[in-house]
């Protein structure tokens, strides 16, 4: 026990460096367990800091304790979900209103033209100080309320005949590019000398 505990907190040790702080992937109102499964997986491996849920439906459990006791959710992401921070919102409002008290900044995806200002997702520069990256649901994809309070929309180019990418592939594609993209951002940092961000979120 002792053995794998040491395990556990040599690997946690290890990739710390390598988190993405300040960066959370929030979920619109998915309707799948499995795609959320998956979006935790990805949020988890790549380094995301953390998964927002809004879900209107009263889905899923309050607490994040009672989550990861949930078995359909610890299955679909392999466990994921044992070592990463999700929390719900009963609505996108809600959520967007905690965001903009902790002076995060909000950047949609979506395989359509949204809003504004557009951008193709390897064009687009992802370095801000905070930074929360929404997804949408399955069939409808991203409401107009989050659109409209988001600094711009992210597409992945589409070369086929069908018209987007499932939710957990998206999230897979986009989160890779904004945490290569930070992480080479946090490195220069720690080469010029000054400390790695620290949260400063007030509550979780
Ligand atoms: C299955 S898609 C939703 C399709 C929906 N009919 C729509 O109009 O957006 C689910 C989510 O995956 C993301 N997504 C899918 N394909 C994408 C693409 N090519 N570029 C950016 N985001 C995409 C978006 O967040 C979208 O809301």
């Amino acid at each position: 026990m002792d053995k794998e505990k040491n395990r556990v907190r040599q690997r946690a040790n290890e990739i710390k460096p390598y988190r993405c702080k300040n960066l959370i992937a929030v979920l619109e109102n998915p309707m799948d367990i499995k795609n959320i499964g998956t979006v935790i997986r990805n949020v988890n491996a790549l380094g995301v800091e953390k998964t927002y849920i809004v879900d209107s439906r009263k889905a899923l459990p309050d607490d994040w304790e009672e989550m990861r006791e949930k078995k359909s959710l610890s299955k679909t992401s392999v466990s994921a979900i044992k070592w990463s921070f999700v929390k719900r919102f009963d609505s996108s409002e809600d959520c967007l209103k905690h965001l903009e008290k902790n002076r995060f900044r909000s950047v949609v995806t979506s395989p359509h033209v949204k809003g504004k200002i557009n951008e193709i997702l390897h064009e687009a520069d992802y370095t801000m100080p905070k930074l929360a990256v929404w997804f949408g649901n399955e069939s409808r994809g991203i409401s107009d309320e989050v659109v409209a309070s988001s600094d711009f929309c992210v597409s992945i180019p589409m070369f086929g005949m069908i018209e987007s990418l499932n939710l957990g592939t998206t999230t897979g594609i986009v989160l890779y590019e904004i945490t290569k993209q930070r992480r080479a951002f946090q490195e220069k940092y720690k080469r010029a000398g000054r400390g790695p961000q620290k949260s400063t979120e007030s509550s979780q």
